[in-house]
């Protein structure tokens, strides 16, 4: 049995692929997961947060550690220098983090344990998200082209957490959004408004979706950082959260 210490950061793109590697792990290994700042945002976004803290079991090594509650330079993140880690995987890790690790920076929690691992010779994996030309899925949000600012909007009327913001015109805050999905789940006729667009959903006009593929392409700047931290001793960059074996 390993002790691994898992640092998300916040990238949408293989952050689901990250969480259930993790979920593998924690069976048969100590997992720590810590969060940066951004990270809980985005896994708020896509609904995967409670997914991850009901993995994790809470006891001593088997924790979820976030930079909101303990800041940047948490405590926690000095048991990579006492030994207390076999490894560090930091899966996903946004072309942000891979930069700053690349220089040598740790401003942010998982950048922290990023300098704490290699300055205690305790080996890292690292996933970037930007190897590869990608396609992802965005949260939810509203097509505003499709949107006709109704008087009434059932999408908004159905979230349990007031996340629809109608002040200029109909947007989902993400910051408030758990991506629970009532919002686009299909209704019983008649409860939805106006037009009818395949299956019957709370917007009738189809204006509220979530999971949109985008396209992104690499950066040379990012490759180039990949490329700067593979050459580190000790770090190892992988290409899917899950080659990552203990
Ligand atoms: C919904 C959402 C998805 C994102 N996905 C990515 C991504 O796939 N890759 C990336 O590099 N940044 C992504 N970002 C931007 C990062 O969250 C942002 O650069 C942040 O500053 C990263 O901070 P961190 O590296 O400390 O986690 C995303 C942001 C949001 C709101």
């Amino acid at each position: 049995m390993s002790s691994v210490a898992w640092g998300i950061t916040g990238a949408g793109h293989l952050l689901e692929e990250s969480v259930e590697r993790i979920e593998e792990l924690s069976v048969n290994h100590d997992v720590t997961v810590f969060l940066s700042g951004a990270a809980e945002e985005v896994l708020k976004m896509y609904g995967l947060g409670e997914r991850l803290d009901s993995v994790l079991g809470g006891g001593y090594l088997n924790e979820l550690l976030r930079e909101s509650e303990a800041g940047r330079s948490h405590s926690k993140a000095g048991r990579l220098a006492l030994g207390k880690y076999d490894l560090l995987v930091v899966s996903p890790c946004t072309s942000n983090t891979l930069a700053k690790m690349a220089h040598g920076v740790s401003d942010s929690l998982v950048t922290n344990c990023f300098a704490q691992a290699g300055k205690s010779r305790v080996p890292a994996f690292v996933v970037p998200v930007d190897l590869e030309d990608s396609v992802s899925e965005t949260p939810y949000r509203v097509r505003r082209e499709l949107c006709v600012e109704c008087e009434d909007c059932p999408p908004a009327d159905v979230c349990p957490v007031d996340a629809f913001d109608r002040s200029a015109g109909t947007q989902i805050v993400l910051e408030r959004c758990t991506a629970c999905g009532l919002c686009v789940e299909p209704v019983a006729p008649g409860e939805s408004v106006v037009k009818d667009v395949g299956e019957v959903r709370p917007c009738g006009y189809g204006a509220v979706v979530g999971g949109q593929e985008v396209r992104t392409y690499v950066r040379g700047v990012d490759r180039e950082n990949a490329e700067i931290v593979a050459g580190f001793e000790g770090v190892k960059v992988i290409e899917e959260p899950a080659d990552f074996r203990p």
